[in-house]
């Protein structure tokens, strides 16, 4: 039977060395993730994503993968994620984890036998220009993208040197590939979750990027961009999706794609390729009535004409975490300046709106850990415990993701707050005693409850989940759209109080309210 079960879940983002450490020694692990399953299927939501739980040398935090078919010993064994398959299941939630294509650590096998001069082909080595790398692209982390080798020639990492890119043009790779994705779907995995989606396929001519050069870390502006979100990538799609529909029980992917525009990113989930991509568009865009509204059209009209699902996202391991970002003014675009004030009451009361906005849109839901406990990123971390690549290879100008990757505080009033019998890898704001899941539980008005109670509705309620919306008449700074049968979402992003529409019952609200929607907030109405 086809449940089509991915088109509307809400997935819980396990940001693997943050959520829970079971084996004490301050990083989190398999073990954590399996103490904190009851929090899962209480919370309400439907399949977990694992960041990459691989043997790696951590260049990366994981997504520098060494064994493609094995677990870190810091995380635990290949035993472990199979007790964590099977109890996952157990309790009525899925299991995605993350496939690393476009690059492995620079331990894997085949790029140790490259750097002993053998099988150079599996990856992207150049000879150099004028005494200098091949061409003028950049790593993503900061830096030319190619790194010289003993014997002169360069190899390419659009990610930090110890990431080389894999070759895609070479059907060993893909081989290689395709087996891992049969590896883990035997072993009972839902999904894979596709790094860098967009990267895999380069310009075999590798010309130079020129004027685009600096935008190496945004979404590619120009067509045929000769290393991001080329036609070739979706040949190598279409074949996974092959695999996967030939596995009983709904097996998925989701891409993780920074394209252009929603156009692009429907190419990824036609008919016959992917199933779901993250709309960073949506993560990606200010608090401001206007512009969501754009985003929330043009998503749901570029991925509904490919007949895919939208998804919908605020915050992942890669981003400032949304409570910051909306508790700062609200530029046009993207843009974070971290020296910019911010008023973490405002962005906590936003991001309680944000997320009735978000979980009453149609289609599926990416929540990233630690959002239902309102926690706000860790901007003043300590340069020394910095660890995301970005510090070293800025030349210690950016200060990288870190922030949104401080472990989870669950219980208790010091850290690490539960999070293990042995501290914590960041250290964790003192604050964040007030936030722990423990503190929140039997508190009515906590964001945990308010995310709880959402997601229960959520999946009570037909209204919710995949299908249709229709835009209802308000003013400017409100949004108002209704889902059938029989629900009226309001979200208010202007200074005044809007009055409730004509409804029958209030199913919730991120607010007490009483007769109006003030400024930032959202209520879900039945009408
Ligand atoms: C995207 C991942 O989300 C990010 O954390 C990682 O650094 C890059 N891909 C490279 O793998």
């Amino acid at each position: 039977m086809t449940t089509n079960w991915w088109r509307d879940a809400v997935i819980y983002q396990v940001y693997i060395r943050s959520l829970a450490d079971g084996s004490g020694d301050g990083v989190g692990d398999i073990a954590g993730i399996r103490s904190r399953l009851p929090h899962f299927a209480d919370l309400g939501v439907d399949a977990l994503w694992i960041t990459p739980w691989y043997p790696s040398p951590m260049a990366d935090g994981g997504y520098d993968v060494a064994d493609y078919r094995d677990i870190d010993p810091l995380f635990g064994s290949l035993d472990d994620a199979q007790r964590l398959i099977e109890e996952a299941h157990d309790a009525g939630l899925r299991v995605i984890i993350d496939l690393v294509p476009n690059h492995t650590s620079d331990q894997h096998p085949w790029f140790k036998d490259a750097l002993s001069g053998h099988r150079r082909d599996r990856y992207v080595f150049r000879e150099g220009r004028d005494g200098g790398p091949p061409n003028d692209w950049r790593s993503v982390f900061g830096g030319p993208a190619w790194t010289r080798v003993d014997d002169g020639t360069w190899y390419l990492h659009l990610f930090a040197p110890e990431q080389p890119d894999l070759n895609w043009d070479h059907p060993e790779v893909r081989a290689e590939f395709e087996s891992i994705i049969r590896w883990w779907l035997d072993r009972g995995v839902d999904g894979f979750r596709i790094d860098v989606a967009h990267g895999l396929v380069k310009d075999p001519a590798l010309p130079d990027l020129g004027a685009d050069r600096e935008d190496i870390a945004e979404p590619p502006r120009r067509a045929d961009h000769p290393h991001w979100d080329r036609e070739g990538v979706h040949e190598v799609y279409r074949s996974w999706r092959a695999i996967s529909d030939s596995y009983a029980g709904e097996r998925v992917f989701v891409a993780e794609a920074w394209v252009a525009k929603p156009e692009r990113l429907a190419n990824y989930v036609r008919p016959g390729e992917l199933h779901t991509a993250f709309n960073f568009d949506f993560l990606r865009c200010s608090w401001h009535a206007g512009r969501l509204r754009a985003v929330i059209d043009s998503s749901l009209h570029a991925l509904g004409a490919v007949g895919a699902p939208a998804t919908w996202v605020l915050s992942n391991h890669d981003v400032v975490r949304h409570v910051t970002r909306y508790g700062r003014a609200q530029h046009t675009g993207p843009r974070h300046d971290p020296d910019e004030p911010v008023d973490l009451a405002v962005g906590l009361r936003r991001a309680r709106a944000a997320v009735l906005l978000m979980l009453a849109l149609p289609g599926s839901a990416y929540l990233y850990q630690g959002e239902e406990l309102g926690l706000w990123e860790v901007e003043d971390l300590p340069v020394s415990v910095l660890q995301d690549p970005t510090w070293q290879r800025s030349g210690h100008t950016v200060r990288g993701r870190d922030g949104c990757r401080v472990p989870l505080p669950w219980s208790g009033d010091e850290p690490p707050f539960g999070f293990g019998g042995g501290g914590a890898w960041l250290p964790q704001p003192a604050e964040w005693a007030m936030l722990t899941a423990q503190s929140q539980k039997d508190d009515p008005g906590s964001m945990l409850n308010l995310y709880r109670e959402a997601l229960r509705i959520r999946r009570a309620h037909e209204a919710f989940g995949d299908g249709t919306m229709t835009w209802l008449d308000s003013p400017e700074g409100v949004l108002v759209f209704a889902r059938d049968p029989g629900v009226i979402c309001v979200v208010n992003l202007s200074a005044d109080n809007f009055p409730i529409p004509d409804h029958r019952g209030v199913l919730l609200s991120s607010v007490p309210i009483s007769g109006t929607v003030p400024p930032d907030a959202a209520v879900w109405l039945t009408v």
